[in-house]
């Protein structure tokens, strides 16, 4: 799916700012409730952004809110084709124009659009109402909640009960935007890059709406270029650029390649520029390449969180991670646990960061290995994949989170995904995050290598950080001999307060927390089959209400506000102490 760009044939209209909102507590069906017009007291509320932290009312509001604004099709948009985009929200939406449903999507954190025709593009002024339901529901995917409502014992839930540690924000997270483009028109396309003795190869395959013949799309890198006829709506390029400059870390080189839908007679259709970073990723033995060199990634577990902004996506707050990470000596980071902003990968790719891209399956387990809810997890593996292929910053798939995989539905379930993600995309190596031990993960050899989760010193053997550092080495090794592969070490840390020192060290202080991020990190570093570790978190984040979370998840090397704590400037100094540079 194309991000909406502006340009001489296509015309956009954001549709971000402040909405009127009504929360359907009474848990009406849609028709009772209000695509028809939100009630006179409605509130008000700010898109991209959560309910959650926005009015105090809505904190703890876990259901289906409902936003609606004006909005305006200019006149001169009449003959064009006409899209509404929603760049994600959680939960599921359904999206009415003038109270006529144009469709629901069903799950988070991925982006939707639906053609506006007839009278709903008429010009002039129109409705526009998106409900979202982020009711958390037991066999959702990701699961919605811990216990079945039967099994709700009550004490020890967390406030919501959900069965991951981060808060279940709900709202319209990313923008809204209107954009219109020509009748004849690019709808898609995916970019595959290879490197050849000195040389880069690009290959663009193209879905192309139009009713007409004869069309033609033109592909230009620069001095070079290419021309393909439309056939059936669809179109191959594939273009050369001798002595080419690979894209990686230390020359993140964007080739700006223009496409252009030219009709029989030569006019311009339809325009669309993509920034093409020519690379390779591969897993070779128990080594990850990045065009063809061995590399290792030095990052964070990051969660989309900050205050009042909830899940939102904000450029400051991107702007401000991005400059935190380089400045704390970081080349990756995963999108834990869950896909993120379009803009975020734009960015990895401009400023050459390496970013894991994880589905939303975080905590798995045997309610949701039906065969339904496989059908669904691979269609929203194809929508993630269609959304970000195109950036060479993505360098894994990442299909789960901590997954409990003990059944013969899990391994099918899991090897079924796997093979899924390999078709949408044989250009990059496939993975998923343990945690527990091999035992629980039935079927992980079938991926190209795995991430672990792994906390000693916290949640195992608590506050024996030197006593354990063997038992680390021991079960990454495990996992290495299951997959018979490389190993990342997704998550290790611990919690500390910002501000609370403790000599000798204890638990929550920033002194334990950098004693054990340090010690693990030097400890694992030259295991000749890891490809990189991960610290957990790159900042404090909000979770739900349990009796081990103080306001929160305290993992963070940052706090949520982004201020340092010890551990980075301990982790500043193992990533760009020249003695500990990574070799490869
Ligand atoms: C798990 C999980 C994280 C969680 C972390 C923790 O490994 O993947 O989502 O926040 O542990 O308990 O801090």
């Amino acid at each position: 799916m194309l991000y909406p760009k502006l340009n001489a044939y296509r015309e956009l209209v954001g549709l971000d700012g402040i909405y009127r909102f009504a929360p359907n507590r009474e848990d009406r069906a849609s028709g009772d409730c209000w695509p028809d017009g939100l009630p006179v007291n409605a509130l008000e509320l700010a898109v991209p952004g959560s309910w959650n932290e926005q009015l105090r009312d809505l904190h703890e509001f876990h259901g289906e809110g409902w936003y609606e604004r004006d909005f305006y099709v200019p006149a001169s948009w009449g003959e064009r084709c006409v899209f509404l985009r929603i760049g994600s929200t959680a939960g599921n939406a359904r999206v009415w124009v003038d109270g006529c449903l144009l469709g629901e999507h069903i799950g988070p954190h991925l982006p939707f659009e639906f053609e506006l025709k007839g009278g709903l593009k008429s010009p002039g002024a129109h409705r526009l109402t998106i409900a979202v339901d982020n009711t958390l529901r037991w066999m959702s995917l990701p699961p919605g909640q811990a216990r079945r409502d039967e099994d709700r014992a009550g004490f020890g839930l967390g406030c919501p009960d959900v069965p991951y540690d981060f808060f279940p924000y709900g709202g319209i997270h990313r923008s809204v935007q209107l954009y219109a483009v020509n009748r004849d028109h690019i709808s898609d396309l995916s970019v595959r890059t290879s490197l050849d003795a000195g040389s880069g190869h690009i290959e663009i395959a193209g879905k192309i709406r139009t009713r007409e013949t004869g069309l033609r799309m033109r592909v230009e890198a620069g001095a070079y270029g290419v021309e393909s006829s439309v056939e059936g709506g669809t179109v191959e390029a594939k273009l050369t650029i001798p002595s080419v400059r690979p894209w990686c870390p230390a020359d993140p080189h964007l080739y700006k390649c223009v496409c252009t839908l030219v009709d029989e007679s030569g006019t311009v259709a339809d325009e669309y520029v993509l920034q093409i970073g020519v690379r390779t990723v591969e897993v070779r033995g128990n080594e990850l390449l990045l065009n063809g060199e061995p590399i290792f990634l030095h990052g964070f577990g990051k969660h989309e969180d900050f205050p009042i902004l909830g899940k939102a996506w904000a450029p400051a707050v991107a702007i401000r991670d991005y400059d935190l990470m380089r400045w704390i000596g970081a080349n990756s980071f995963r999108t834990s646990h869950y896909p993120y902003a379009e803009e975020m990968l734009d960015m990895a790719d401009r400023l050459g960061f390496l970013v894991i891209d994880e589905t939303p399956f975080v905590s798995l387990s045997e309610r949701v290995y039906t065969d339904a809810c496989r059908e669904q997890a691979c269609a929203v593996i194809r929508e993630l994949i269609e959304r970000d292929r195109n950036h060479p910053s993505v360098i894994l798939w990442s299909l789960a989170n901590e997954p409990y995989i003990e059944s013969d539905a899990g391994e099918r379930f899991f090897r079924e995904m796997a093979a899924c993600a390999r078709e949408a995309d044989p250009s990059r190596p496939v993975m998923y995050v343990a945690h527990e031990s091999p035992q629980q993960n039935r079927g992980a050899e079938c991926f190209d290598l795995i991430g672990v989760n792994k906390y000693f010193g916290w949640y195992h053997e608590t506050g024996d950080i030197d006593g354990s550092l063997h038992k680390l080495t021991d079960i990454l090794t495990a996992f290495h001999l299951q997959v018979n592969g490389p190993v990342l070490l997704a998550e290790f840390g611990a919690d500390a307060v910002a501000g609370l020192h403790s000599d000798p060290p204890v638990l929550f202080s920033e002194e334990y927390q950098a004693d054990t991020i340090c010690k693990q990190y030097q400890h694992v570093r030259n295991l000749p089959w890891l490809i990189g570790t991960h610290v957990w978190n790159f900042a404090d984040f909000k979770t739900a209400q349990t009796i081990n979370r103080v306001g929160g998840n305290k993992k963070g090397v940052f706090t949520r506000d982004r201020q340092p704590k010890l551990a980075a400037h301990t982790l500043r100094q193992l990533w760009n102490d020249t003695d500990a540079k990574p070799t490869r």
